[in-house]
């Protein structure tokens, strides 16, 4: 008798139900002109439709409704070209080290870094949850080999250094891992099966970020990606707030004593993970939230700059920035805009509370990009120019509500080579090539010989750095072939 109850439920799940879609659905959809959404809803089996309201039912027309009125620049009140042309250099500002006072005060920064970490204030978040489609990787991008000797992936580049950090302090250092929808059941499984690289498991927290969907550029229609399933994508770096608060992470956070947060993203494994110096200088300035930069290579690089507008310190994206803005140098030939971002930042525990208590949103910036979708007649298509708006929320817009931020110079040999690209700039060749030099300039630092172009790799729980590498190194060491240090 249960069984054929139980076979009937399955016949039931998977037969085509001629039962019309919810008249108010059809009513909200008629409102906003999406009615086209539900031209397959005959052809979904009863599963696949309750998959397909829940989706809807989630949708803010109104918010994209208003997105769209502002396509072409973010939902801000002002185009940010304009406030590109009003960005000066960032007030509170520490430039790399350049007198033995200024070396002085890295160390001091450093000493009080390390005691934060040592007391248990300081926690780590890692995004990601982007779906790396310029890298073109099948998997999370943190599932990426990149070691250039080991070809460990950056997950494990990047999660050693925070074990080792987390010896060197000696107490857990809890560690926040945001996904997506298209990241999430893959990294939790990676994890597990590489037992958390050494990280104490139960310091490890991963959250979902939400979504977005796609809206086709020419008529505002939400775009299809299969019959009854949206094209949607993650909804930014900066729906990290959201989601921390609707996993009940800050709680969390607050629970275990953590102060600071060191955000850091996946696709750069030389970020210097949960560095003291930074948190040191955080602190020290009394700031809520710090930001990492570099110096840009040129005008032309694409990277986002951290200007002040009007006295707050912010990022622009590059392609916000209008280029004879972008090539402004000063009297002595330096770009006005050098500060570009490594998107490395620090924040205080309770400036994430305040922009998850309601009442501050970061905005949403609107990107024309290439979507695929299936047409009205269920056919797919693979658009080859910009077709659809997307929305994302960049989690450094949070600076223009910090009570104080901080700007600090980092060198990009020692923390900068991200893996953003397929090839040329920005990809496993050159983040490779930069991880070999950083860490071949370690070894002859301490002393070693190495042949001109050997491969080399020393693993975070070796040596954090080129001081921890003195220590076990002995001035004189020869290698003679591909160097690959691990513990
Ligand atoms: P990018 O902005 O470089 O995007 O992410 P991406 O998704 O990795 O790559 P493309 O643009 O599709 O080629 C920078 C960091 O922010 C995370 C990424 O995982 C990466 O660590 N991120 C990005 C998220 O966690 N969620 C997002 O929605 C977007």
């Amino acid at each position: 008798m249960h069984c054929i109850a139980a076979e009937y439920n399955d016949f039931q799940r998977n037969v085509i139900m001629p039962s019309p879609p919810p008249a108010e659905l059809v009513q909200r959809l008629t409102q906003h002109d999406q009615q086209h959404l539900l031209d397959s809803w005959d052809k979904l089996n009863p599963s696949e439709r309750e998959v397909f309201l829940a989706q809807l039912s989630a949708l803010d027309f109104a918010e994209i409704g208003s997105l769209l009125a502002e396509t072409g620049t973010t939902s801000a009140d002002e185009k940010p070209e304009a406030r590109a042309r009003r960005a000066a250099q960032p007030r509170k500002l520490v430039r790399l080290p350049n007198s033995p006072q200024e070396m002085a005060e890295r160390h001091e920064a450093s000493r009080q870094g390390e005691q934060l970490l040592a007391d248990g204030k300081v926690g780590i978040i890692l995004v990601a949850g982007g779906q790396g489609s310029r890298l073109g990787f099948d998997h999370p991008k943190g599932m990426f080999p990149i070691g250039p000797v080991s070809d460990n992936t950056l997950f494990q580049l990047l999660i050693e250094q925070a074990v080792a950090r987390s010896r060197r302090a000696g107490v857990t250092i809890p560690y926040y891992v945001m996904t997506s929808d298209a990241t999430h059941d893959e990294t939790i499984e990676f994890f597990g099966q590489h037992e958390y690289f050494g990280l104490d498991e139960s310091a490890v927290r991963f959250f979902r970020q939400g979504n977005m969907p796609a809206v086709d550029a020419g008529t505002g229609r939400l775009l299809l990606a299969a019959p009854g399933r949206l094209a949607i994508s993650p909804d930014g770096h900066g729906g990290m707030l959201a989601a921390l608060q609707q996993a009940q992470l800050l709680d969390d956070m607050r629970e275990r004593g953590v102060e600071y947060l060191y955000y850091h993203q996946v696709d750069n494994p030389t970020a210097v993970v949960c560095d003291p110096v930074f948190l040191g200088f955080h602190v020290a300035h009394g700031s809520e939230m710090s930001t990492k930069v570099i110096a840009k290579r040129s005008a032309e690089e694409r990277m986002g700059v951290v200007v002040d507008v009007d006295g707050q310190t912010q990022i622009i994206e590059y392609s916000d920035m209008p280029d004879d803005v972008a090539a402004m140098t000063d009297d002595s030939g330096e770009l006005l805009h050098w500060a570009g971002s490594t998107a490395i930042h620090v924040f205080n525990r309770e400036l994430l509370e305040r922009l998850t208590g309601g009442e501050l949103a970061l905005p949403f910036h609107v990107a024309h990009k290439q979507v695929e979708f299936i047409d009205r007649d269920g056919q797919l298509q693979q658009p080859k120019e910009p077709n659809a708006y997307k929305f994302e929320r960049f989690i450094f817009d949070a600076l223009t509500h910090a009570r104080g931020a901080l700007v600090l110079e980092a060198d990009r040999a020692a923390e900068f080579s991200p893996v953003k690209n397929a090839s040329g700039a920005d990809s496993p060749e050159t983040s490779r090539r930069d991880m070999m030099a950083l860490h071949a300039g370690w070894l002859r630092q301490a002393g070693a010989t190495l042949p001109e172009g050997a491969d080399v790799e020393i693993s975070p729980l070796y040596a954090l750095d080129a001081d921890e590498l003195q220590g076990k190194i002995s001035a004189g060491t020869e290698f003679d072939g591909p160097v690959n240090l691990r513990e």
